[in-house]
């Protein structure tokens, strides 16, 4: 048996095999992406297999664009999916997405409250600033990235404080006295800050001893500190080893840096599985997905992050760091802008190269075309190397992709000593190894 800690590993719900052509495959099955009985089958084979968490992102608009070629994020509300698939299952965690730009923290603390109930301590939060979708929220425009952390720490600490106002133990019940609750014991938080203003308690106790976990992803300089401050675990886009270790080792000094120890916060990187019986079927499955991609598209979003306009340049012309000019600051994720500027300077790819890749689309996920043995022997070179204490599986082309990493990989990760047998408790804090005094 191994001794090293044992990696912590969720799978996405962002039905990532059915982007690019997956979805046109006559097995895709999706019609069924809007019934939550699509995801409950996914759900209990993911608890099966002993997954600390199912992770579903969310978006608050629509992308038309995307919608004309592909489901995209058109999806249903993850808190209430969530909700249905806590019904079904009983130990895998629940880690649902809500935006910090939008929403009021009432009822983000209310929402996480109730699903925390419903799946008996299983819930998640994904904490997003969000990427978009300003307009269906008032007329204001989208503030620019570091705006949006400033309010999502707030929006972070009402939540958590809301959380605390209303603990279990408050609750009496005691029939004979006809006492329900010491009312000493729930308490307003009466927070008056630059952005909400909250007088709490929160209407519904809190569920368990522990608190609820906290994700995070951007990873801007103050994504980080965000992070850092708050998150128990990171979605991290990190398209190569060194970009990941890089990510983990500062998240780790930042986290020290605020009086945290390291290991409180876990670097989950997207890992992207494009998986065969045999190479070459993997290959095929990932030409075959991305074989129509939309130039247009990819055209503008490379405009936008790296601010250039790159059909001024011949196709076979290697692109260099001087032809990028300065960085751009991105209203949207400047985090995919840092990635691909990187990319650039690492690699000097051609237009047309460029434009075959990815991240272009809007991606910069770890990425394995292979088999399931190749794929455990990148998780264990990361893992090893200290770039990732685990990773959110995207699975990727087909639904054949999702069935290899949990009948093939996960038993092989576990053969390894890598990965649990069997749950030891029930709540997502303990999967994660969140103590409960924590
Ligand atoms: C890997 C990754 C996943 C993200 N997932 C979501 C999401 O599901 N929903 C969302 O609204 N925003 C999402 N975001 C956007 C972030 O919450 C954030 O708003 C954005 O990345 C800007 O922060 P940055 O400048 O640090 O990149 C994601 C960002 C990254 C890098």
């Amino acid at each position: 048996m191994s001794q090293r800690p044992p990696l912590c590993i969720g799978l996405s719900l962002a039905i990532t095999w059915l982007t690019g052509n997956g979805w046109r495959r006559p097995d895709s099955c999706v019609e069924a992406i809007h019934a939550s009985s699509f995801y409950t089958a996914i759900a209990r084979r993911a608890e099966a297999a002993c997954l600390d968490f199912l992770f579903r992102p969310d978006t608050l608009y629509l992308d038309t664009r995307v919608l004309a070629r592909s489901p995209g994020f058109s999806s249903l509300d993850p808190t209430v999916l969530l909700s249905a698939i806590a019904a079904s299952t009983t130990r895998i965690g629940l880690v649902t997405t809500a935006a910090t730009t939008f929403n009021p923290p009432y009822v983000v603390a209310r929402q996480l409250q109730s699903l925390d109930w419903i799946s008996q301590g299983r819930a998640g939060w994904n904490v997003v600033t969000a990427l978009d979708g300003n307009g269906n929220f008032g007329d204001a425009p989208m503030p620019p990235s570091k705006a949006r952390y400033d309010k999502a720490l707030e929006f972070t600490d009402v939540v958590q404080r809301l959380w605390r106002s209303y603990p279990r133990d408050a609750l009496v019940v005691d029939r004979a006295t006809g006492r329900y609750a010491d009312t000493a014991r729930v308490r307003p938080i009466d927070h008056r800050g630059p952005y909400f203003s909250v007088q709490g308690p929160l209407n519904l106790p809190a569920h368990g001893a522990g608190r609820i976990p906290l994700f995070q992803a951007g990873a801007s300089a103050w994504g980080r500190d965000f992070a850092a401050r708050v998150a128990d675990a990171v979605f991290a886009a990190a398209p190569d080893l060194d970009a990941c270790a890089e990510l983990r080792q500062d998240l780790r000094s930042r986290a020290a840096a605020h009086g945290r120890r390291p290991d409180d916060i876990r670097v989950l990187p997207g890992l992207s599985l494009y998986l065969g019986r045999t190479a070459s079927e993997a290959r095929d499955l990932y030409e075959a997905t991305h074989a129509d991609t939309d130039q247009a598209c990819r055209l503008d979003y490379l405009a936008r992050m790296l601010g250039i306009d790159v059909r001024q340049f011949a196709p076979d012309q290697p692109l260099t760091r001087a032809m990028l000019g300065e960085p751009v600051t991105t209203l949207r994720s400047q985090t995919h802008a840092d990635l691909l500027r990187r990319l650039v300077e690492r690699e000097q790819p051609t237009v047309q190269e460029l434009l075959r890749r990815p991240e272009t689309g809007g991606s910069a996920h770890w990425r394995v075309v292979g088999t399931a043995d190749d794929a455990l022997r990148e998780i264990l070179a990361w893992a090893d190397a200290g770039a990732a204490d685990g990773f959110i599986a995207l699975p990727g082309g087909s639904a054949g992709s999702l069935d290899l990493f949990l009948d093939e990989l996960m038993p092989r990760l576990v053969a390894r000593g890598r990965f649990r047998r069997e749950y030891a408790g029930a709540t997502l804090a303990a999967h994660l190894g969140i103590p409960p005094e924590n």
